[in-house]
């Protein structure tokens, strides 16, 4: 099965033809359009929410059973395809298609232990304190949910978000990212092919100033659970909690990785490599501020450089390539200003030069900031590419403190052998996700997934933590009286 050339929104399983055709373009081949998405804007938006509220009566009512068969048959599908639909990730995203294919196997995943969550128990019988009244806790479904992703992972953030909305119930109107409509597409075009009712899974393509206000502000809309930048994510809130929906939010993270003295230096370099740099370091995890104690320093900024110095970026497709372009020329423009505003503070900036490959795409090699401060711009915002920056400190103390100087608490990391360092790191670290001796980014799906400060709000997504946010808690009394 190949990607359409046009891809439409599908509202009410049927095909909807927007008002103009905006191409889907390989950033590492500019020329190579995989597909047009046909936008729409805010009446289809709105056409979509309607039938998701008028799906979402009969399909609260199928039983744990009906539902998990959809995902489980959705996920079969999607790992059957992992090659193709890899491919296409690589090809509309950027990044490697090893590391697309991995994420199209971890979106099977996810769709797989959502069937089995589905069938889990979810609620409690117990006695009240009151003699003769019996109390259960039920989770019912929340209702109509609006999904709006992200571009950096095309197929797992959808997937996440959209497998545990319809598990428990609820129906879903999903607005992917701009960039990458086709991995959205497929992943609506085989869930609903797996057998979901019209009207359950609906696609709106459109961009988000236009009808971003339907999904977040139409008071049929239930629930808001939204990945992306602070600035929308602030904006999302504001709308949806006015109004007294559900709001889930997962935004920016500036994840530092620690560093110490006795850290084992080749493990240290892997995870700071693969933690900056994989995905094109476009990751919300990503590693971005490497936090160095003094003794092993200069040991670990040569064993970075020299590994830098081999790290092979091109076509995302390619054979052996290690990171693939950035996503687009803003993106782009963005990584070399976050490196210009460094070298002006201070920063000796290595690496984040422009590189020209066989074909026209965003390509930049990996760049490393050293001798920067804690206060320095590159480490208090997020940049979103392959860029890390370098902060010296005294001890192991004093890179707590530095670590836990950030306002996007998303993910932190250490690299120590230290056993006590690492406990202590563990659990004094201010993020919503702690790794020892492994890169910050790289999550399973069968735990909770989330961060503290500015990074989050809401319950946490994935794992235990959706039938938090996929379902509202009914207590009910019952005075059975005598037979
Ligand atoms: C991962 O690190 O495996 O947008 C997942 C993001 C995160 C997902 C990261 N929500 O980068």
């Amino acid at each position: 099965m190949s990607v359409p050339r046009v891809l439409t929104s599908v509202v009410n399983g049927t095909p909807v033809v927007g008002d103009y055709a905006r191409p889907d373009i390989n950033p590492s081949d500019l020329g190579d359009v995989v597909a047009e998405a046909s936008i729409v804007g805010p009446d289809v938006a709105a056409d979509a929410v309607h039938a998701a509220a008028a799906a979402f009566g009969a399909w609260s009512r199928t039983t744990p059973w009906q539902r998990a068969e959809v995902l489980d048959r959705a996920g079969s599908e999607v790992i059957a395809r992992a090659d193709e639909l890899g491919d296409l990730l690589a090809r509309e995203e950027g990044k490697t298609f090893p590391e697309a294919r991995g994420e199209v196997i971890r979106a099977a995943q996810i769709l797989k232990y959502f069937a089995g969550v589905a069938l889990q128990p979810h609620g409690l019988a117990l006695d009240s304190v009151r003699p003769g009244i019996e109390i259960t806790v039920t989770r019912e479904p929340v209702g109509v949910v609006s999904v709006i992703t992200p571009w950096n992972f095309p197929i797992a953030i959808p997937a996440w978000k959209i497998a545990p909305a319809l598990a428990f119930g609820n129906t879903v109107v999903f607005k992917p990212a701009d960039l990458v409509p086709a991995s959205a597409w497929e992943l609506v075009d085989i869930l609903n092919r797996a057998g979901l009712p019209a009207g359950v899974l609906n696609l709106v393509l459109g961009r988000g100033s236009q009808v971003g206000p339907v999904l977040t502000g139409d008071p049929l809309v239930n629930a808001v659970t939204f990945t992306g930048s602070v600035s929308t994510g602030k904006g999302v809130l504001a709308e949806t909690v006015a109004r007294g929906a559900k709001a889930q939010l997962e935004l920016g993270g500036k994840n530092p990785l620690i560093v110490t003295d006795n850290a084992d230096l080749a493990v240290a370099v892997e995870a700071a490599v693969q933690g900056g740099f994989g995905s094109t370091g476009q990751r919300c995890t990503a590693s971005s501020i490497l936090v160095v104690t003094n003794g092993i320093h200069d040991a670990f900024v040569d064993a970075m450089q020299a590994r830098m110095a081999r790290w092979t970026v091109g076509d995302a497709r390619e054979a052996g390539i290690e990171m693939g372009p950035v996503v687009d020329d803003s993106q782009l423009q963005q990584d070399l200003r976050y490196l210009d505003v460094a070298r002006e503070e201070g920063a000796t900036v290595v690496g984040g030069e422009l590189l020209t490959r066989g074909l026209s795409g965003h390509y930049l090699s990996p760049a490393l900031a050293l001798g920067t401060q804690a206060t320095d711009t590159i480490n208090r915002e997020e940049v979103f590419g392959p860029v890390m920056s370098v902060i010296r400190a005294a001890d192991y103390a004093e890179a707590l403190e530095r670590a836990n100087a950030s306002t996007m608490n998303l993910s932190a990391g250490i690299c120590t052998t230290d056993l006590a360092e690492a406990s202590h790191f563990r659990r004094n670290s201010k993020a919503g996700m702690v790794m020892v001796n492994l890169p910050t980014a790289g999550v399973d799906f069968h735990v909770p997934f989330g961060g503290r400060g500015e990074s989050s709000y809401g319950p946490r997504e994935q794992g235990t933590g959706a039938v938090e946010f996929f379902t509202t808690s009914k207590t009910a009394y019952t005075l059975p009286g005598t037979p």
